[in-house]
């Protein structure tokens, strides 16, 4: 028999189905309530108790500590697959045919081409902005050169887009970090793979043949794939919220680039080195930053600690500290920011603020190491965030608009002045 749940409201009862996800998930199906209870809302800020949809894509489970795409473990994906093939499992559902998958492939590169007008918007921006801020605006402005909106209906329209974007999109986030260091602008070489042509996009130099790097190039593919989704998580639900007022999916992309860009969110990994690097300025004490994480008149929180649904330790971190180790080791790297992480983690791990709420590292605390080591600015780290995570929003987008979701938006409680009649200013 179908559950369901019970509301109970000045002695009326209202009933109401609940949903079983396949991971035996349940939500109680409040569709109805303004509707039956002649306006009744649920507040919930921050979306803390709320599923805005159901979604096929990504399976996480916070107390476990288990991440899925498709169905396929996030361990299991990032020791064995590539972040095309990922990418294909998170946007179409099923893990690519060696056929599917060099089509894909080259149809990707076939679109590599960035509109030349666009270096000057690129030109217009001065060398100090944040590269997010010029990804955000060069995402938007593509819209200006592939004018025209998605028919999802059509399959092929749907696939030219998607194509598109994962094509145009390292360039863009390269170019944003070749503008800042004073670089002429790579355009990639199409006999590369995805992962080492966004690595010669980054760092080739004018005067140097480039030379890829097997190991470093390994340790992007599973940076991307590790950060390629999330399920509902702020930039994401931005994405589909954007998209569900039918607005493009370039548009959709570029609004989840801002909202990944905060620090309580991707930008995280630029504040976890910074606050590494400051803790190492001051001499180390670990024990001194702890103590300031915890002391609720101190506003310092430790970044790359807490999660809002891993309430267990981040598979993708475990992943990235063991990557972090062998990454520093095969390049021969000391990086005492590496020992201080560790030392933080060891003490908060065992602390009791920390224990007690369920503070474990996420994929931040580690993934900035990783980049560092590979030679990205620090200020690029939440790029390589949303290159990562750029074929979850498309996936999600395209679910969104596939499933013909209602546009978002969401209701309040009014908590301000009831009527009151106007005063002209002499009066005030
Ligand atoms: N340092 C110290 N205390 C913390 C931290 C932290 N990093 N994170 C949470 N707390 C405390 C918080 O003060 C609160 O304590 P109390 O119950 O005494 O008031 C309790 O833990 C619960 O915190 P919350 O802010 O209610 O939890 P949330 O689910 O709203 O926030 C979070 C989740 C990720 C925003 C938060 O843990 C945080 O700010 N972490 C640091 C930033 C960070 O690393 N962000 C990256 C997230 S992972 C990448 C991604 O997916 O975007």
């Amino acid at each position: 028999m179908s559950k369901k749940a019970t509301l109970e409201i000045d002695g009326n009862k209202y009933e109401f189905p609940i949903i079983e996800g396949t991971e035996k998930e349940l939500g109680i199906d409040i569709k109805t309530l303004r509707g039956v209870t002649g306006g009744v809302t649920t507040i919930d800020p921050g979306y803390k108790n709320t599923g805005s949809c159901e979604s096929a894509i990504t399976f996480l489970d916070g107390e476990k500590g288990i991440l899925r795409y498709r169905g396929y473990s996030i361990e299991e994906l990032a020791e064995k697959a590539d972040f095309l093939e990922v990418a294909y499992l998170l946007i179409f559902g099923e893990l690519p045919t060696a056929e599917q998958l060099n089509k894909f492939g080259k149809d990707i590169k076939e679109e590599s081409h960035v509109d030349e007008d666009m270096k000057k918007i690129l030109d217009g921006f001065p060398k100090s902005a944040h590269p997010m801020g010029v990804l955000s605006s060069l995402t938007s402005a593509l819209i200006a050169f592939n004018p025209g909106s998605v028919d999802v209906d059509s399959e092929e329209e749907m696939y030219g887009a998607i194509v598109k974007i994962l094509a145009k999109f390292p360039v863009l986030a390269a170019w944003t970090m070749r503008k800042r260091k004073s670089l002429p602008l790579d355009y990639g070489d199409n006999a590369l793979g995805y992962v080492e042509n966004l690595h010669k996009m980054m760092f080739s130099r004018p005067n140097k043949t480039y030379e890829a790097n097997k190991i470093v190039n390994d340790a992007l593919d599973k940076l991307l794939i590790l950060h390629a989704d999330h399920e509902q998580n702020c930039s994401t639900s931005t994405v589909r919220i954007v998209g569900s007022s039918h607005a493009g999916l370039f548009a959709s992309l570029s609004a989840g680039i801002s909202a990944l860009w905060g620090p309580l969110h991707g930008g995280a990994n630029q504040a976890v080195i910074e606050m590494l690097e400051a803790i190492k300025e001051d001499g180390g004490d670990t024990a001194k930053y702890i103590a300031k994480a915890k002391d609720k008149e101190d506003s310092f929180r430790l970044m790359g600690f807490g999660h809002r649904v891993y309430k267990n330790f981040d598979p993708r971190a475990k992943i990235i500290k063991v990557a972090a180790e062998e990454v520093l080791a095969d390049l021969g790297i000391e990086d005492p920011v590496l020992d201080i992480a560790k030392g933080l983690a060891k003490v908060a791990l065992e602390d009791e603020y920390f224990v007690k709420r369920k503070l474990y590292p996420n994929v931040d605390f580690y993934s900035g190491i990783i980049y560092r080591a590979l030679g990205i600015p620090t200020e690029m780290f939440t790029v390589m965030f949303a290159l990562g995570r750029l074929p979850g929003w498309i996936a999600q987008w395209r679910e969104m608009r596939l499933r013909k979701e209602p546009i978002g938006r969401p209701r309040q409680i009014y908590t301000g002045e009831t009527y009151r009649a106007f005063k002209s200013v002499s009066e005030r």
